[in-house]
């Protein structure tokens, strides 16, 4: 059997490397396609290396453009690939834009589609995420789902074949890797007392000049009670210089983009965490540390209503800060018991 992954953008590098190992195991040949979304070195090789994943086969370097231009280029690039591999199933994780372009591209040639991370729904319709999530659910042939929600929402949108509720491979990867957690980078980046970690990328937060001053103001206010430890995204960074707000960064600790084991050593240390990234939110209730999520909405629905993280926008993240310092219950397995990669392979395996 023969499997072509599409990755591109940095979370799918993590998520990618625990469903690689497992389609291993279960002797199935894996065919990677990276489409170079994500080109910078700290947003996409340094994970190839950091998680010991093998090489991609083939390199679109389609690189940054509008949603048009770099969908377009990814479907383009991922339509040769397919005819010339001509693979059984095509893999495809999430909701960015490679995932909605190489989804298309193996529907359209008729190859089944493995959707990973699929059902996840949220607010606004409107964010590119959602709209890339709704389309490649529709035209999955194999819906891999993290959580029970995950399944109701699509059974709410009448999907019901081929779903199948996997766990969350974000999971899988934690647990695998947390060995080789690196401890060592607080170090570098000269911590010594309580720290908080931040993470902000999302369109809708980054890219409205008053929305991100506002968002930094409350940062800077953070900061005077703890040290904040701020890895900037490439898009966050563009907007920073763009509207001239680099006068906020000089009370965070800036980072360049980390690495997951440098990223997940940073976490399991810090006091809490503030981040609109679907990854950090999840990744924080893994290291049972709580989460201000800047969001009007999340697909991790369950961790708000446990009681773990608590959504925030532009205005109140500040007012937030005392709730989120009161110990939470971490009610186990929300995501799965760390086994949703081979749940997955096994799966396709018999398909
Ligand atoms: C994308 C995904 C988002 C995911 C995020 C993880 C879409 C629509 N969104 O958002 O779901 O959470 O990746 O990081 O696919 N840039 C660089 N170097 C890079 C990559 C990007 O400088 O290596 C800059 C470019 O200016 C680019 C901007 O960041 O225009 C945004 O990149 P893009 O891939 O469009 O979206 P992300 O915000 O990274």
């Amino acid at each position: 059997m023969k499997i072509l992954s599409i990755i591109g953008a940095r979370p799918q590098f993590i998520k990618a490397a625990i469903v690689s190992s497992a389609l291993i195991e279960q002797g199935i040949d894996e065919v990677l396609v990276n489409t170079g979304q994500h080109y910078d070195y700290n947003m996409s090789g340094q994970f190839l290396d950091n998680l010991n994943m093998k090489l991609p086969d083939y390199n679109l370097n389609v690189g940054s453009g509008t949603h048009g231009k770099m969908t377009a280029a990814v479907l383009v690039g991922c339509e040769n690939i397919i005819l010339k591999e001509n693979p059984d199933y095509v893999i495809v994780y999430g909701d960015t834009n490679s995932t909605l372009a190489g989804a298309l591209a193996a529907a359209k040639l008729k190859v089944p589609v493995a959707h990973i991370e699929a059902g996840i729904r949220m607010h606004p319709k409107t964010m590119p995420e959602e709209i890339n999530r709704v389309i490649v659910d529709r035209i999955s042939t194999k819906l891999f789902c993290p959580t029970k929600l995950s399944i109701d929402n699509l059974k709410l949108e009448n999907i019901k074949e081929g779903v199948i509720l996997a766990g969350d491979v974000m999971y899988d990867i934690f647990i695998k890797m947390q060995k080789e957690f690196d401890f060592e980078i607080k170090k570098q980046i000269k911590i010594k007392d309580k720290y908080i970690l931040a993470t902000l990328h999302r369109d809708y937060n980054v890219d409205d000049p008053a929305k991100l001053e506002k968002i930094f103001i409350q940062l800077n206010e953070i900061a005077n009670s703890y040290s904040v430890v701020f890895p900037l995204h490439p898009r966050t960074m563009k907007m920073i210089k763009q509207y001239s707000l680099e006068k906020y960064l000089d009370k965070l600790v800036i980072t360049e983009p980390l690495s997951y084991s440098s990223l997940m050593g940073l976490l399991l240390d810090c006091e809490f965490i503030i981040t609109d990234s679907g990854g950090l939110q999840k990744e924080s209730y893994f290291a049972e540390k709580r989460a201000i999520v800047v969001m009007p909405d999340t697909g991790w629905q369950e961790l708000i209503d446990n009681n773990i993280n608590l959504l925030a926008d532009e205005n109140n993240i500040c007012d937030k800060v005392n709730g989120i310092l009161t110990p939470a219950t971490f009610t186990k397995y929300i995501y799965g018991k760390g086994n949703a990669a081979q749940i997955i392979a096994s799966a396709l395996k018999n398909a």
